[in-house]
């Protein structure tokens, strides 16, 4: 069953800081294969159109079901289209996208994740907008795709990563159960419908050198 492909994501989650092994795959290719989960992690080139629907999709959940991006729902596929558009357009040097599909390199798509690199900080990056579809939530996918960026992040020099996420939210304690820390809180960071703004805690994570 779906549900115990992933059977233990602490015990088997990529640990980017422990799998030098993956983490050199996954520089060479752009892939982090979790065969044993049925679940593979891949970077996402510019050239990688075929994703955009699945891309789409996996917003328009995300906005539906949270309601803690910036964007507000209802969200139109033309507008989750146009948003992953400006992303590919930045892919490249200073942005990186990774994606969790089932089984394979054509499998449904579950979760994303980017990476922005700070232009003259070379030693710094943010995390922006980690999505796993609602229905794939809990299986630890998010926990794979950020091990993925990190792992290559880590691989790339940048040591400090940071993040936001809504103030007292699941995904808050979700990325303190993933070592982030919490290092100031933003008020009205985030616009809610009829106008209405959330909090956002800022969070950040060090990354160990690799050697
Ligand atoms: C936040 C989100 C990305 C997590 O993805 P996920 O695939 O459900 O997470 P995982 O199953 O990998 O769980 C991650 C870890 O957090 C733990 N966890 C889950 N819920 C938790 C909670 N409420 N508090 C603390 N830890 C929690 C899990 O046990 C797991 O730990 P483990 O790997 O040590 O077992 C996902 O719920 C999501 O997309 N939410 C909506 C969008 C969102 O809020 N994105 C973040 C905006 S920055």
């Amino acid at each position: 069953m779906q549900a115990f492909e992933i059977s233990s994501p602490a015990q088997n989650r990529p640990s980017a800081l422990s799998l030098p092994d993956a983490a050199s795959t996954a520089l060479r290719t752009g892939v982090v294969d979790r065969p044993r989960h049925g679940i593979q992690i891949r970077r996402i080139q510019a050239h990688d159109l075929q994703w955009l629907p699945a891309l789409a999709d996996l917003l328009i959940d995300s906005v539906h079901q949270s309601h803690s991006s910036d964007f507000l729902a209802p969200l139109s596929r033309y507008a989750a289209l146009e948003y992953w558009h400006g992303v590919y357009a930045k892919l490249g040097a200073g942005h990186a996208l990774w994606m969790a599909c089932e089984g394979g390199a054509h499998g449904p798509l579950h979760g994303a994740v980017q990476l922005k690199l700070a232009a003259h900080a070379h030693h710094r990056g943010e995390v922006q907008r980690l999505m796993v579809h609602s229905r794939e939530q809990g299986r630890g996918i998010g926990s794979q795709l950020m091990a993925a960026l990190e792992s290559t992040a880590a691989s790339w020099g940048r040591h400090l990563l940071v993040l936001d996420a809504p103030t007292d939210s699941a995904s808050a304690s979700v990325f303190r159960h993933l070592g982030w820390r919490p290092s100031s809180e933003a008020p009205g960071f985030s616009s809610l419908i009829n106008d209405a703004r959330r909090d956002a805690a800022m969070l950040y994570k060090r990354l160990r050198r690799q050697s």
